[in-house]
């Protein structure tokens, strides 16, 4: 993909946080420049390397609409930023809804007044509703099981409206299982609590923490755990980019998929760790948990047909010795 961007800003909110930091870093590589809001508060400004950081916090409807007015010559709006431990929506709705969806509406608002007119939105499979029927398509009822889930769709209605009254162009992306890092070993997946299976496998691998739990060993699979799609960071970066260029192209609107096709098992994933890292992966297993499917993989060729996207960086050793390149630094392990 060789998409210039000439020195165009673009603004990415959420820029901080593990997928933004990847985008910034990419949409540099493209000649662009990237302006970061974001409020820290589960990013790290250590990440924020590849252009200007304004913090701003999203709830706070003036300082929003203060910072788009400041960067109303960028070209598109990239929209990362989310409360995304799923576990802390059950508990706390009222938060969540406030960071997601107030957050997004004040982001909106903001761009609406400065005539901030293309928006990448990242939402998540986690909109889709139970369904036996794999690879997922786009067209798929979206009927989320968990808080986190309906947040991110109510997100994407908001944004369908915006685009219907206001003219607002939108690609929606919905991820999969974001994973790995980037080559250069400057930037990777950096949350706090750790939710996310690979993390939390190599920090076990190293010896960080005790066993790690495998929920549900007994699904209905080759080897009894649950299938996932997991898709390289440096993919979703590049599907931006993607986007990017679709919108200079004339894209007004479009839902798409951002996964492999590919499903890959939990303990497939922990074989890879072994392989790559020479350390077992100490283990228990656990009881399944409520709501996690058996399968959950995307069908890509929508990001195909709109996009032009394919994933190019997702085989799943690459993805595990990316991730184990970045935290084995961090962690000072080899
Ligand atoms: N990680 C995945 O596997 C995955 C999968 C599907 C979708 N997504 C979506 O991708 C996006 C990024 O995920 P991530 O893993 O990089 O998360 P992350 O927590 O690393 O990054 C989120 C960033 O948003 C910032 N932020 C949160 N609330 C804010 C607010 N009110 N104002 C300003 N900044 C705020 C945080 O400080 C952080 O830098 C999220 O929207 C998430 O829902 C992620």
């Amino acid at each position: 993909m060789n998409y210039d961007l000439k020195g165009a800003k673009i603004i990415v909110v959420g820029g901080a946080g593990y997928i933004g930091s990847h985008v910034c870093k990419t949409i540099a590589g493209h000649g662009g420049v990237p302006v970061t809001f974001d409020n820290l508060g589960s990013g790290h400004e250590h990440a924020v390397q590849w252009g200007p950081l304004e913090v701003v916090d999203l709830r706070d409807k003036s300082q929003t609409l203060t910072a788009c007015e400041k960067h109303k010559d960028a070209i598109s709006v990239v929209h990362l930023a989310s409360s995304i431990e799923v576990g802390i929506g059950e508990k706390a709705p009222a938060e969540f809804y406030e960071n997601n969806v107030v957050g997004a509406l004040n982001l909106l608002d903001g761009m609406r007044a400065a005539k901030l007119n293309n928006l990448i939105f990242s939402s998540t499979c986690a909109t889709y509703g139970e369904t036996d029927q794999m690879p997922l398509l786009e067209s798929q009822i979206q009927n989320p099981f968990s808080t986190y889930g309906k947040t991110k769709l109510a997100i994407e209605h908001m944004i369908q409206s915006y685009h219907k009254a206001y003219g607002l162009n939108y690609v929606t992306l919905r991820y999969f299982n974001a994973s790995g890092a980037d080559e250069s070993g400057l930037i990777g997946e950096e949350h706090d609590p750790e939710t996310h299976l690979i993390p939390i496998a190599l920090a076990a691998a190293a010896g960080l923490r005790g066993k790690m739990k495998i929920f549900g060993t007994d699904y209905d699979t080759p080897d009894g755990t649950c299938i996932r799609d997991y898709i390289h960071v440096n993919d979703i970066a590049d599907a931006h980019i993607c986007a990017l260029e679709k919108f200079e192209a004339g894209l007004t609107a479009a839902e798409v998929n951002i996964g492999t096709g590919k499903g890959v098992s939990n303990l497939e994933i922990l074989k890879m760790i072994e392989t790559v890292t020479g350390l077992p992966v100490p283990y228990d297993d656990a009881p399944r948990r409520d709501g996690d499917l058996t399968r959950l993989y995307a069908d890509p060729q929508r990001a195909k047909d709109v996009l032009e996207f394919t994933a190019r960086h997702s085989g799943l050793k690459n993805i595990i010795q990316t991730a184990w390149h970045f935290h084995s630094a961090k962690w000072n392990v080899n």
